[in-house]
Formats: C-alpha cells, structure tokens, sequence
C-alpha cells in the first residue's frame, strides 16, 4: 500500500490550493477527487471569470457561521493580498468591480492552471477521478479505501466542498466523515440562494420578472410567524443579520440578484424580510416634494420615483383591500401627508415572507457544515481526531457574495 504524508480529499479549490503548498513544503501528498472535470466550481464561478477574491476579504464581519470569529485566524494568516500576489506572479491579469470584487480579465482557467502548477511543483500524486469508499484509522495514521485500491497517510485534509450543485460532484461525503469521527456537523442549508414564494402571494409580482431595482434588504425584527428552524446553529438573530445595500431582481418565483442572495445566507424559514424599495432615500419628503403645483395622480407621480411596472404593482397591491383603494388614481396634490407618510414608510419597509429557497440547484454556496468548534481555528484540525483536518465551504464558515468564498477556500 503507498504511504503518504497527507491525502487531501476533494480538488476544488481549498484541496488544490493546501495540496500544492503541502507539496511544496516537502510533504508527499496525494490529492484525491472523484469527478472527470477538475476544479468545476472555479470553473464555472463569478460568470468565467472567477471572482476569486474580495479586498475586504479579510474582515471576518462578512463571514457567518456559528461562531463568526472562527475564520479570523486564517484569515490574518493567508489574506487577501497573498493570494493576490500569487495571482500576480502568475501573470494572470485581474480588475475590480463592485465592492472590492476581484475578478480574472480573461478566464477563471488561469486560477485553475495556476492551482495545478503549484501540485505539480510540490510533486502531488494525483488520484482522480476515483471515489473514496471508507476511510479507518490506524496505529501510525489512517487508511483511505478507494475504488483504484487503498492507501495510507499520517494526515488526511477533508476538502469536498458543500452540497450546491450536485450535478458537478458536489456530495455530503465531508460531513458524513465528520460524523463518523464524533464531530458536531452544524445542519448545512443552501445560501446565496434565490427566495421563493407561495405562488398565489407571488402571483401580481411574477409580471415583473426580470426587473431589477436597487433597495436595502435586512430580516424583518420580528419573526413573521414560525418559530424557525430547530437545527444547531440556531436561527439568524435579525439582529445580527446585517442590512445589504444591493439590487433585487424580481423572478417568476420569487427573489434574486445580489440582495436576496446575500440576505439569503442569514434568512430562516418563518421569517420575513424587510425590502426598503426607496432604498435609503427619504421617499416621504420626495414625495411631499412631488404634490407641489402637481396634476400628477398618485402612480403615476410614484413612478418618477421608482421603475413604473413596479410602483404600479405595488401600489395596487398595497392599496388592494384597504379603504384607500381609490388613491392611486388621485391626484398626488389630493392626497393628505399622513396618507404619504404611511406610504412612504411602506415603501421603504416592504415586509415579504418567503417560503423557501431555490435549493441545492441553485444555492451559489453551503452554510453550516463541520463545526467550528470540533476545529483548530489556527490548524483546521479536528480537535477530538488528530490528524484529521476539514477546510473551505465543507466547514460551518460561510462568505458574503463577492469573492470571500474563494477567500476562506484558500
Ligand atoms: P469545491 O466545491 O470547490 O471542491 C470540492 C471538491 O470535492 C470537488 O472537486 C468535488 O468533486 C470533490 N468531492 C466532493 N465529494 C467528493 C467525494 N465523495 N469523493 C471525492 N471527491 C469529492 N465563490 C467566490 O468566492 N467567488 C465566485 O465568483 C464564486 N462563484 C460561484 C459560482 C457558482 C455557480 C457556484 C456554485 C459557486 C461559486 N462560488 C464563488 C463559491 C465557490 O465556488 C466555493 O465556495 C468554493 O469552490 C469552495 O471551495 P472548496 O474547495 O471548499 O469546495
């Protein structure tokens, strides 16, 4: 049976990158992954060209998890400039865009090459495609039983990545390996993920699919019913959850686009959102501003203020059931300042109550996985299992949008 110092199990892009520097520091690693294309998730990420980090990357405020200080360690450690510099070195060329989001200029296939050199130059043996089958462990180590044969290593690095998009090899392996060495798996659910709704509530917004608008989104204060979910790990305090100054994207089912993603990671079921559709701006005294010498009836003065499809949409279904009804069609001028005031405070404190996410298929990332607590928060390794170590998504750390993924992979 081959002997090695560290398997690393799972080649995405936190078992490429600790295989290669393992390597490189004189281990002799085997990096192990079942899939036929390598390091899919990279591939396909930030639209091709791979956001692969974030300026702020290092903060651990844009992190979740249940114990948001875990990732501070590593990332003091190996922050966003390093990784940059590497990328530099490379010669890969890059560009920021929105929020400190760095992305390639040409093709996340460069990170890829740049990842596999660094396994060729530590001299990795490769494994691939070939599926773990169990993993024991023995007096001076563990053994990896594989479907090309078994194999021995001092250390064994778990790197298989969450559950999002199963159809590229994304599997639970991680946790069930946590498990059957006694570790706490915190209840992974689908983040940066798309929000649905019942359909018949959804059903007069389904029309504005498509359209995006800039808003303000933070979960509701209050619980909009439910008392959530149960799992450890225990539901987003609203306090906690912090408020996402971004675009929504109306679908036919429901939310999307950078703000319903975002606030996505820290939504439970049974909670509301609170949408500020003026997004930030006074949208009462915009109004009271909009009634002087105006003809204008009420949407239509609305809709100078905000896409018209949308204001008449939710005009209409504000007023639906109200004995207000017939303000829309009023002149804005007709209208007290109470009634302004109630709608402006309505506009910018849309409460919504999703009923679901768009799930594994679509979820960009995991939350949960591994607890921190079972983990070294300077080593990775599993505190009550040494010589067994997770890393990237398959632990309970989760990134905001833009970047910080690849961060905490890296
Ligand atoms: P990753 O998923 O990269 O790798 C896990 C590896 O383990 C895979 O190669 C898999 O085949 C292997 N594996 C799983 N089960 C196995 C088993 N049973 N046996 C053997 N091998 C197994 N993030 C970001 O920061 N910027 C971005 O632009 C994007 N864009 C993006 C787009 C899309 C569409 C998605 C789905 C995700 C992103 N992300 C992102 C998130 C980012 O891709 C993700 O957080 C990292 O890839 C996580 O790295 P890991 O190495 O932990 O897992």
């Amino acid at each position: 049976m081959t002997r090695f110092d560290v398997a690393v199990i799972g080649a995405g892009a936190a078992g490429l990158f600790c295989a290669g520097v393992a390597g490189r520091r004189g281990a002799r690693v085997v990096l192990i992954d079942h899939a036929e294309r390598l390091a899919e998730k990279i591939r396909i990420s930030g639209g091709g060209r791979c956001n692969f980090t974030n300026v702020d990357g290092a903060r651990d405020d844009r992190y979740l998890g249940e114990q948001p200080r875990f990732a501070r360690h590593a990332l003091r450690a190996f922050g966003p400039d390093r990784f940059i510099t590497l990328v530099r070195e490379h010669g890969i060329t890059y560009h920021e865009k929105h929020r400190g989001q760095l992305f390639c200029d040409h093709s996340s296939a460069a990170i890829i090459s740049m990842l596999v050199d660094g396994c060729e130059r530590g001299g990795v043996a490769w494994r691939r495609p070939c599926t773990p089958r169990a993993l024991r462990r023995e007096a001076d180590g563990f053994v990896l039983a594989t479907d090309a044969g078994e194999l021995a290593a001092s250390h064994v690095v778990i790197a298989t990545g969450g559950l999002s998009i199963p159809k590229i090899g994304a599997t639970d392996l991680g946790y069930r390996l946590a498990r059957q060495f006694g570790l706490a798996v915190v209840e992974p659910r689908p983040a940066l993920v798309p929000l649905t709704f019942d359909a018949a509530v959804w059903q007069p917004f389904a029309a504005l699919s498509g359209l995006s608008v800039p808003c303000q989104v933070r979960v509701a204060a209050e619980p909009a019913g439910a008392s959530g979910s149960a799992d450890r790990g225990d539901p987003a305090r609203p306090e906690k959850a912090p408020a996402f100054d971004e675009d929504l994207l109306f679908t036919h089912r429901g939310l999307s686009g950078p703000a319903a993603l975002q606030i996505s990671s820290y939504w439970r079921p049974g909670q509301a959102l609170s949408i500020d559709l003026a997004a930030g701006e006074d949208l009462e005294a915009a109004l009271i501003a909009a009634r002087e010498g105006s003809r204008q009836r009420l949407d239509v003065a609305l809709a100078t203020l905000m896409p018209r499809r949308l204001a008449e949409t939710w005009l209409t279904q504000w007023l639906a059931g109200s004995d207000r009804g017939a303000m829309a069609a009023r002149r804005i001028a007709e209208i007290g300042s109470a009634d302004l005031r109630r709608l402006a405070q309505a506009l910018s404190a849309w409460r919504v109550e999703p009923d679901g996410t768009e799930g594994w298929r679509k979820a960009e990332v995991t939350a949960g996985g591994v607890a921190t607590s079972e983990l070294d928060p300077r080593t990775m390794q599993a505190t009550r299992a040494p010589g067994l170590y997770f890393i990237g998504e398959v632990v309970d750390v989760t990134g905001w949008l833009g970047g910080y993924n690849f961060q905490w992979a890296w």
